[in-house]
C-alpha cells in the first residue's frame, strides 16, 4: 500500500479539473497518512467528512460542464453513474467505521479510494477531457478547492 504520487499522465488537459482531481488525491493520501501514523480511527472520520464534501462539489462541477458543452446523453449517464456509484460507496464506509473500534476497516477503504480515483480519473474523466478539449474549452472556471 502507497500513497498516490500524481503523475503527467492523470492530466486530462482541463486545468480547472486537473487541479480539483490533485486535490482530491491530496485527500486520499491523507487517510493514508492517519493510518501510517495510527491516528487512523479520529481522521479518518475528518477525513472522509471532508471527501464527501469535496467530491459533492467537484462531481457538481464537472457534471456543469456536461450540460453546459452537451456531452453525448449516454456518456454522461455513464460518468454520473459513477459519481453516484462512489457516493453511494463513501457513505457506506463512513457508516461501517462507526462500527468499527479497531479501524480495521481503514486500509480496506484506503485501498478502495485509489483505486477508484485513479480509475476514474484516467478513463471516465479522461475521455470527459478529450472532449471537452476537441471544443477547445481548457478552463472551466477557477477549481473548486
Ligand atoms: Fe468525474
Amino acid at each position: 500500500m502507497a500513497t498516490i504520487c500524481w503523475k503527467s499522465c492523470y492530466e486530462i488537459g482541463v486545468g480547472t479539473f486537473d487541479a480539483e482531481h490533485q486535490n482530491l488525491v491530496r485527500l486520499v493520501n491523507a487517510l493514508y497518512e492517519g493510518i501510517r501514523q495510527h491516528q487512523g480511527e479520529l481522521l479518518a472520520q475528518e477525513v472522509l467528512d471532508e471527501l464527501i464534501l469535496y467530491t459533492d462539489k467537484h462531481f457538481q462541477h464537472e457534471e456543469q460542464y456536461m450540460e453546459k458543452y452537451n456531452y453525448p446523453a449516454e456518456a454522461r449517464l455513464h460518468h454520473q453513474q459513477e459519481h453516484q456509484g462512489l457516493r453511494e460507496q463513501v457513505l457506506a464506509y463512513r457508516q461501517r467505521l462507526q462500527s468499527d473500534p479497531q479501524n480495521l476497516l481503514l486500509p480496506e477503504l484506503f485501498r478502495f479510494l485509489r483505486q477508484w480515483v485513479l480509475d476514474h480519473i484516467v478513463e471516465t474523466d479522461m475521455q470527459f477531457g478529450a472532449f471537452l478539449r476537441q471544443h477547445s474549452v481548457y478552463d472551466c472556471g477557477p477549481p473548486v478547492l
